[in-house]
């Protein structure tokens, strides 16, 4: 029996070291291990061992089971070796890979990044509201009269419940008031929403950049500095600009604010880019009912407030003569954005 078992061994490690594919392991696995296998049918011989021999035969049956079993699990493993090398010979692993398309930001984000960096420059913090705005914000806290026009239904979308789409960030002066004591220094970038008809130039969704200072003794001087400084950074220290007397009905008086660039190689002229004015007494008055405290008493404090078009300062800063391509996401046109 001992030397049957021997002979059973070193047959299977002639054949396992000839075997050359998945197939031939199994083979010889089942051949050898199987359940009809040399070794399986050389172990039922076990029952006629003598007694005294049983041990000897048992610990012979394990190590040419144990060296079987090794040998399949060392050949597998050298197949599949052979397998992934043969797999890897084609691939030059030095070869720099492939560049994948990369995204950019959106112009808008672009323009946006760089006004709120200048602005924060100059002391102003980041502050937001929401979009779905009440009335009271939207209008009445800005001392818009029932029957002004921008209240009009063909001219803000309202909703069932009486709340809008915010006409104007302006709002978020409000909301911030309601919070904060003087001295105040925002500015709310944000979309805005007006029932205009699309077409070049007017989008029914739009984007803008409101601001606003509160403390005592803001001036007009403070405004026409800080949006002087402000435009020159961002276009450009030879841009021209000019306040032009306007109405808004939460400030007094009102400008609506005008450029002149001198560096985009076309024949300047002046365009319109923003509205601004001295925060109207009657603005703190409607806050200071609100908050039931005197902190934005008219006597005490005064302020400035100005609101401009991104989508327009986006237009002017790359030559883009369409606002529709802002919100078409046509990669080509937005392509040419990407650094
Ligand atoms: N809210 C005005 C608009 O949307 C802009 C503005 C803001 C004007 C602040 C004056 C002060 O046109």
């Amino acid at each position: 029996m001992l030397a049957e078992l021997d002979s059973i061994k070193s047959d299977a490690l002639i054949v396992i070291e000839a075997i050359n594919d998945d197939s031939g392991l199994e083979e010889a696995r089942v051949g050898f291990l199987g359940k009809k296998g040399r070794l399986t049918a050389a172990s039922a011989g076990m029952r006629d061992v003598p007694k005294d021999q049983k041990k000897d035969v048992g610990q012979k049956l394990n190590e040419v089971r144990t060296a079987i079993t090794a040998a399949l699990d060392e050949k597998g493993a050298a197949l599949t070796a052979t397998r992934d090398t043969a797999a890897f010979a084609s691939i030059d692993a030095t070869l720099p890979s492939r560049s994948l398309p990369q995204g950019g930001l959106h112009p808008l984000t672009h323009v946006l990044n760089e006004a709120v960096s200048i602005l924060r420059r100059m002391g102003f913090a980041l502050a937001e509201g929401p979009e779905i705005e009440t009335e009271w914000h939207c209008f009445d806290a800005l001392n818009t009269p029932e029957d002004h026009p921008a209240r009009n239904e063909s001219d803000t979308f309202y909703f069932e419940n009486g709340k809008l789409l915010r006409t104007h960030t302006s709002s978020v002066q409000i909301r911030t008031m309601e919070k904060e004591v003087p001295p105040v220094r925002i500015i709310a970038p944000g979309s805005a929403f007006r029932r205009d008809e699309i077409d070049a130039t007017h989008l029914s969704a739009f984007h803008q950049l409101e601001g606003l200072y509160v403390d005592k003794k803001v001036t007009l001087a403070d405004l026409k500095g800080t949006l002087e400084y402000f435009f020159r950074e961002l276009f450009g220290s030879k841009t021209e600009v000019r306040f032009r007397p306007h109405f808004f009905p939460f400030t007094e008086p009102s400008f609506e604010v005008d450029l002149k660039l001198h560096a985009t190689g076309k024949a300047a002229k002046w365009i319109e880019i923003a509205g601004c004015g001295i925060v109207d007494p009657a603005v703190f008055s409607e806050v200071s009912g609100k908050r039931g405290d005197l902190a934005y008493d008219p006597e005490d404090i005064s302020g400035f407030a100005f609101g401009m078009g991104l989508d327009r300062l986006a237009m002017i800063m790359y030559g883009i003569p369409d606002l529709r391509l802002l919100i078409e996401n046509d990669v080509r046109f937005l392509g040419q954005f990407t650094k």
